[in-house]
């Protein structure tokens, strides 16, 4: 069966109302493939800004992160419902900054997780090793590690679409090879047909994130397992659109 490609595009803590809707303006401004499913993550206070002024059926909004509780005492936390209030469709769990920075765990990456798709947010979950990690060779052990947590308390994946991102290729100019990439994302495949079935590891899409940009998008073609790419930096610039044709 085949995967759709799929580019998402993680905007993190930037911009500003002008500059998200400048992003969005020109993005409505091309002529998208049909067949590339593409999800855009602005900071939190513009997913608004964002439904209202995307004209694109192939490209949804996404929240960056959700809180695993649906409303109450919560101070400074985003529940799914309030993303869907607002239009948007999807969000991001476990991106690495969020790991690192602000300490989030594996399970509590995997509860939020759980409980965005139960609240009917589809899910880019991400993982992805530190440079550290990657010198000591357990890249595949912490994927798996980060995998599990989830896999354990979500048997259905259909709305999971995984981004593996190592740390040290994000927003660092130095992305993965696309060999060494296909190699990861092999492995990740092969680990969750062992968690979650062959039939939901073959369905799974899995993006590969970290200093994508325009013109490198393209090396990433013949790789059969990368699905797709989840772009920070570049998705904030008009190359973004060559990375969403980079499989034309
Ligand atoms: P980058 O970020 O493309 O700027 O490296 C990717 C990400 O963090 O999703």
């Amino acid at each position: 069966m085949a995967r759709q490609f799929f580019v998402g595009g993680n905007f993190k803590m930037n911009g500003t109302k002008e500059s998200v809707a400048q992003i969005i303006a020109n993005l409505n401004s091309e002529e998208l493939p049909s067949q590339v499913e593409v999800v855009i993550a602005p900071p939190a206070p513009y997913l608004g800004l964002a439904v209202a002024e995307n004209k694109q059926k192939t490209v949804a909004i996404s929240a960056q992160n959700v809180f695993d509780k649906a409303s109450g005492a919560y101070t400074g936390e985003i529940s799914p419902a309030q993303v869907k209030d607002l239009g948007a469709t999807w969000t991001l769990t476990g991106h690495s900054e969020r790991r690192t920075i602000i300490k989030e765990s594996d399970e509590f990456v995997a509860d939020k997780t759980k409980f965005a798709l139960e609240q009917g947010l589809s899910v880019i979950l991400c993982i992805g090793e530190t440079l550290e990690e990657r010198k000591a060779n357990v890249t595949l052990d912490v994927c798996a590690r980060q995998l599990d947590a989830a896999s354990k308390i979500i048997k259905d994946w259909t709305n999971i679409v995984v981004a593996y991102e190592p740390v040290w290729a994000i927003g660092t100019g130095l992305a993965a090879t696309p060999e060494d990439a296909q190699e990861t994302h092999k492995g990740i495949r092969a680990h969750l047909a062992k968690t979650i079935g062959e039939e939901q590891a073959a369905a799974v899409r899995i993006l590969y994130g970290g200093s994508v940009n325009g013109k490198n998008a393209k090396e990433f073609k013949d790789k059969a397992d990368v699905d797709g790419f989840l772009v920070g930096g570049a998705s904030l610039k008009p190359e973004f659109v060559d990375i969403i044709k980079s499989r034309l």
